[in-house]
């Protein structure tokens, strides 16, 4: 009853534009299903403005909210604490008040985490593993490596420099190596994770030789429209293990969820199925 919505937490997705967000359908499906009050909505909030929007963020009603593009940077920046996945990935995209203080934390590393966990398990077993990009997401790749103890990460970009920026800043586990290279450093690698947008519905396919890959090797991409990549695809004909993008996207918003509303929701094949209808329309 809208009512009963009406009353409860509330929290948002902000961003700029926000209406392709699918993060309402996700928060909106637990909301739903563990029949709890609350609500989830879209706050549209130009980058001139989203200072002040957090100025105001405890007046505003709400507890809590995700920030996506383009502010998850100034999140970072803005925010008065941050948890250590924050400040590893320099980014924000959840935050909450505790106590009268804007917390920020970057659930992509649990996300990223998760999603593996569900789909492949004993994924972790290794040590070496290769990246693909040196973008934001790169970093919460990188982050949630290292703590899963890979000693070996083999990262490879487009841009060189960039991929050794991110070797500095991650420490001795992280090495960059050049993008002509990418086939090679697959040697021994216990998984593979693209970050990119190739692969992505309208970007060119991440041309890369999965040969020199383990047979008992994992591949993950972070793209998930369409579902299977053409890596992913390449990954299923050489019978490697092979994790879609989608469920990183369904786990980062667990955390937000269970700290604003108080249950930890499960990502169940129900939640899935609509978000792929919700892609597909
Ligand atoms: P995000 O924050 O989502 O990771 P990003 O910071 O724009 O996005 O990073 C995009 C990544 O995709 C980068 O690693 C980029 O490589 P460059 O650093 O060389 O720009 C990579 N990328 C995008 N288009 C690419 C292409 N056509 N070929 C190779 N890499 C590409």
């Amino acid at each position: 009853m809208p009512e009963a919505q009406d009353s409860g937490p509330q929290a948002c997705v902000i961003g700029w534009p926000v209406a392709h967000s699918r993060s309402p359908l996700i928060h909106g499906y637990w909301l739903e299903k563990y029949d709890l009050p609350g609500r989830y909505d879209k706050q549209a909030v130009p980058p001139e403005d989203f200072p002040e929007f957090l100025d105001r963020f405890a007046e505003s009603g709400l507890i809590g909210a995700n920030v996506t593009v383009p502010h998850k940077e100034l999140a970072y920046e803005l925010v008065d604490r941050r948890e250590p996945a924050a400040e590893a990935v320099q980014a924000v995209n959840t935050i909450w008040l505790d106590d009268g203080q804007l917390v920020g934390d970057n659930t992509d590393v649990y996300g990223f985490l998760a999603n593996l966990d569900e789909g492949a398990p004993g994924w972790d077993g290794g040590s070496r593993a290769a990246v693909i990009g040196a973008g934001g997401a790169a970093r919460a790749v990188l982050k949630g490596l290292i703590d899963r103890g890979f000693s070996e990460i083999r990262l490879a970009n487009r841009t060189f420099a960039k991929a050794q920026g991110l070797a500095e800043a991650f420490g001795p586990a992280v090495r960059a190596i050049a993008w002509a290279e990418r086939d090679a450093m697959l040697d021994g690698c216990a998984l593979l994770v693209n970050t990119t947008s190739l692969g992505m519905e309208g970007s060119p396919a991440l041309e890369i030789d999965l040969a020199a890959l383990p047979s008992d090797a994992v591949v993950t991409d972070i793209v998930y429209v369409p579902l299977q990549t053409p890596l992913l695809r390449a990954a299923k004909a050489r019978g490697l293990r092979t994790v879609d993008g989608l469920g990183m996207l369904l786990h980062q918003a667990v955390p937000g969820f269970a700290r604003w509303f108080g249950v930890r929701p499960e990502v169940t094949p129900e939640l899935r199925a609509r978000i792929v209808a919700d892609i597909e329309q």
